[in-house]
């Protein structure tokens, strides 16, 4: 969405910051031993009976679960499973979007489960850097086709490869809205920026092949189809006079920002 007003940006900022408390909240419980669904619980439970917020995945066009966890091979949309139990070594993307008084907030991070493996820590980090980079082409007049083609570029520089059936997306009172957000792309190109725009970037980076399928029988995870490792982040960003602001910063990144 376009926020056109001081009360419905605040509403955004509410919202973001919350998905992201909800990260910060969940990160201590991601060890060897522990099933993803115990992470969805803990999840649902602080969110609904701490935060008060609604998980919005959470019978979205059917998802039986309140939170993604993706895990190694998985791109996006893996359902929390008590048969999936997070073992030393693996990585997971957790993808926390919380509905605060009508308003969405959307973001996701990687973690490693116990002890990092290098060449996961290494796609990791690359990940992240082309979220980042995205962020920082975010300014009015900018078009959306910077924010894909510096994240293409990185990954890509690094010898990864860019999801592409997947993209940041518009957000406010919907979940998944106008504009789609592509992760590659060319500079110069596409929608171009303008003040009050909310959108998220949440770039999806393959070890691999950037080709990826979906399980037919549950009709939601997404996997890589080289079944090599895939990483994501995800922020909720709104367009300001001059930038960007981060609505989903977490307290340990450079953009936090603390408010009264
Ligand atoms: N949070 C995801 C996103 O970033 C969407 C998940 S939809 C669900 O857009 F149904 F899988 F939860
Ligand atoms: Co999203
Ligand atoms: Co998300």
């Amino acid at each position: 969405m376009t926020v056109n007003t001081p009360e419905e940006l605040e509403k955004m900022r509410i919202a973001g910051r919350l998905a992201a408390e909800v990260l910060e909240f969940i990160a201590p419980y991601v060890q060897p031993g522990v099933s993803t669904a115990e992470i969805d619980r803990i999840c649902h439970e602080y969110m609904v009976d701490t935060q008060k917020t609604v998980p919005a995945p959470l019978n979205y066009q059917g998802f039986p679960k309140s939170i993604c966890t993706s895990v190694n091979d998985v791109v996006c949309h893996g359902i929390p499973s008590d048969k999936k139990i997070l073992k030393d070594g693996d990585i997971i993307n957790i993808d926390i979007t919380v509905i605060k008084d009508g308003y969405h907030g959307d973001t996701s991070e990687m973690f490693h489960v116990g002890t990092p493996q290098p060449h996961a820590e290494r796609l990791i980090n690359i990940t992240l850097e082309c979220l980042y980079k995205g962020i920082a082409e975010v300014k009015p007049g900018a078009r959306l086709g910077d924010i894909g083609h510096v994240i293409q570029r990185h990954a890509e520089a690094n010898y990864y490869s860019v999801v592409r059936e997947y993209c940041g997306h518009g957000i406010g009172t919907v979940f998944h809205e106008e504009p789609q957000v592509l992760h590659y792309g060319q500079r110069g190109t596409g929608l171009e920026l303008k003040e009050g725009m909310i959108f998220t970037i949440e770039p999806m980076i393959n070890a691999g092949k950037r080709h990826v399928k979906l399980n037919p029988k549950d009709g939601w995870t997404v996997t890589t189809k080289d079944g090599r490792l895939s990483a994501q982040f995800e922020h909720m960003i709104v367009v300001t006079k001059d930038g960007v602001e981060v609505l989903t910063a977490r307290s340990n990144e450079p953009f936090f920002r603390k408010t009264a």
